[in-house]
């Protein structure tokens, strides 16, 4: 039997004009689909945290949900979801966010988190990092500490990176691609 050397990159299907004409879109349920290909995933997210306390594991709706709940399982910690405006029934705090066109909001249950809490951000892919920022706003409005920002996926030229970086964050992206 030969060896599978595949590496995460190889498991994303990229899907040509979707959801416009132009556009590349990196498709991670192939990734998510295969048992050796999730597995890494969900390792390569966590391994830069060895031996780091860490509380909460942080996921963003939607993507994020389906990497955070495997990673924190992972490290026995709790999950807490970010959510797009209105689906979380207690009380939220919430967050704007720029898109593409326009904005949008983020929420977290306002009790999700203590004051001192040391917690990892989980997505699937960052681009030009505004959702991550949101994310991570939540948080520190609620005390917590931003152990680091963890992604499958990054797009360099969409600057999500140098945005989490510069407000002196660290970013894990287990691979890059080009021409976003
Ligand atoms: C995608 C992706 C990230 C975000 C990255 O989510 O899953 O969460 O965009 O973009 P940014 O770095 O420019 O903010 P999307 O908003 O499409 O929603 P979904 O995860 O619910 O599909
Ligand atoms: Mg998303």
């Amino acid at each position: 039997r030969r060896l599978d050397t595949r590496t995460v990159r190889d498991y994303i299907r990229t899907i040509v004009d979707f959801p416009h004409e132009g556009i590349l879109f990196r498709d991670v349920t192939t990734l998510f689909a295969d048992a050796r290909g999730f597995r890494m995933a969900v390792d390569q997210l966590l391994t830069p945290y060895a031996g780091e306390p860490i509380d909460k594991v942080i996921g963003l709706e939607a993507r994020g949900f389906i990497l955070g709940g495997a990673v924190a399982h992972q490290l026995s910690v709790g999950f807490v979801p970010i959510r797009k405006k209105g689906k979380l029934p207690g009380s939220v705090i919430s967050q704007a966010y720029a898109l593409e066109y326009g904005e949008a909001v983020m929420e977290m249950h306002d009790d999700a988190l203590r004051p001192g809490d040391r917690v990892l951000i989980v997505d699937d892919l960052l681009a030009t990092g505004g959702t991550a920022v949101a994310g991570i706003s939540l948080c520190e409005r609620l005390g917590a500490r931003i152990v680091g920002c963890t992604f499958v996926i990054e797009l360099p030229e969409l600057g999500g990176r140098k945005a989490l970086e510069s407000l002196g964050h660290e970013v894990n992206a287990l691979t890059a691609f080009e021409g976003a």
